[in-house]
């Protein structure tokens, strides 16, 4: 590449930098447009967040007994024995985890809903469960719910990498229990269903009575919190009531300004229009939006010049993984991506992708975690703890530091009030207290 050519790959990443890039006020903005969606969800009128009450209150730390918990949320479903000693004490007694068939994610849903009784029937054998102590079941189903019941709701429509059909608009509660009757173990109840947020909080919470938010930042986000009395206008007798945690689907929010990467990733999508927050965020999208951007440089011969091109043209073949911990500073993981004869320079342009890819993901759930924190306490005057689980999070240290910077730049001071905590037993402890508020009787709906 010579001097000519190595400019105008600047100019571009420039450019490029300009197009994910979220000045303050505009991140500022977002949180007006959060607030306005959330109580126009909460009152039951068109949102994009849909606001879904749980029928589960945060817990006490007096929740007891043995259940079992079930987590489907993405390509593994674990099934577990979890134990609540009724003290804020939990313990994981028995875990098995099994790989759920790409096949089985898009086809006929009574398919995937016979795989999840087989896998808690396996895990009984391999538990060696003859007489399973466990009969009380909480299903974590990480997907949009209309909740009717701690124990029933319908899917709204699939998101992720799932859609298997035959079972939007089905209680997935009512799918599951008539699987484990044809499975011979109808004996197992299925007392809780869960979103994976709900989860989070729940086991963050057990502990610590200061954590009010649970997030997800992993292949899907999400968020929720716990709703004052009377907030939730659509919920008839919310009024009189006790707080009651709110699943926000914040994945689909949508009052964003999206590049043209976000929309021909969303074009291309099996869901489009919908999810577009979750498009920009998570880690099951961020590989592909890198890998538009870089498709966008080769053709403009920016990239890998002299290779045949054909680099990068698979859709979802650059993962999330190897791009953030390349963009944090890791060892560089493009050997088994990029034509072989990566010079650094193309090296380093695919990091800079990366890291503004990634950069915009976390300032963006920033925003939304700001958003939500100062619905529920406009001045910020207590502590607050967010639970946060994922990989996204997880596994890159980087992640962590710009949510933070971002609470920094919207919160001011106020953001040292502000502690991210990861929080990994949401689908098992937290499952499991869903379990044990459904079995203490949670209100039902209507
Ligand atoms: C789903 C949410 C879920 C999130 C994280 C999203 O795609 O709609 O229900 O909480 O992923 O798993």
């Amino acid at each position: 590449m010579n001097r000519i050519e190595a400019e105008e790959r600047n100019r571009f990443l420039a450019r490029l930098a300009g197009d994910f890039s979220i000045p303050v006020p505009v991140l500022r903005s977002i949180r007006g447009a959060f607030h306005e969606e959330m109580a126009h969800g909460l009152a039951g009128k068109p949102s994009s967040l849909r606001m879904i009450p749980s029928f589960v209150t945060r817990p006490t730390g007096g929740e007891k007994g043995r259940f079992l918990a079930l987590d489907l949320g993405g390509t593994n479903c674990r099934v577990l024995g979890v134990e609540l000693d009724g003290r804020g004490g939990a313990s994981i007694t028995a875990a098995s985890r099994f790989v759920v068939p790409a096949a089985l994610m898009h086809g006929p849903g009574g398919v995937l809903f016979d795989f999840l009784a087989g896998s808690v029937h396996s895990f009984f054998r391999e538990h060696r469960r003859e007489k399973p102590p466990e009969r009380v079941l909480a299903f974590t189903f990480s997907f949009p719910v209309e909740q009717r019941s701690v124990s029933s709701g319908t899917l709204l429509g699939w998101t992720k990498a799932f859609t298997a059909s035959g079972v939007e608009g089905e209680d997935v509660a009512v799918l599951l229990s008539a699987a484990l009757e044809r499975r011979g173990i109808g004996f197992v109840r299925v007392a809780a269903l869960t979103n994976d947020t709900v989860g989070t909080l729940l086991a963050g919470g057990y502990a610590d009575p200061s954590c009010d938010m649970g997030v997800i930042l992993g292949t899907g986000t999400n968020a929720c919190y716990p709703e004052r009395p009377g907030r939730i206008r659509k919920l008839p007798g919310s009024r009189g009531g006790s707080e009651m945690i709110v699943n926000m689907e914040w994945g689909n929010f949508n009052r964003l300004e999206a590049n043209r990467f976000d929309d021909l990733l969303d074009a291309a999508s099996p869901n489009p229009g919908r999810q577009r927050l979750e498009k920009m965020v998570s880690g099951m999208y961020l590989g592909e939006i890198a890998r538009l951007a870089v498709r966008e440089m080769m053709e403009k011969g920016l990239l890998f010049p002299g290779t045949d091109g054909s680099a990068f043209s698979e859709p979802y073949s650059l993962a999330t993984e190897s791009l953030t911990l390349p963009a944090r500073g890791d060892a560089a993981g493009l050997d088994s991506l990029g034509p072989g004869s990566a010079s650094a320079e193309d090296r380093a342009a695919v990091r800079e992708i990366g890291r503004l890819v990634a950069g915009r993901s976390a300032r963006l759930a920033g925003s939304a975690i700001a958003a939500v924190l100062t619905w529920m306490d406009p001045g910020l005057e207590k502590d607050h703890a967010v639970a946060i689980d994922g990989a996204l999070f997880e596994h890159n240290p980087g992640y962590r530091a710009d949510i933070m910077e971002t609470l920094d730049s919207l919160l001011g001071d106020r953001a040292a009030a502000v502690r991210l905590v990861l929080t990994k037993d949401g689908s098992g402890i937290g499952a499991a207290i869903a379990g044990a508020v459904a079995v203490q009787a949670a209100p039902e709906a209507g």
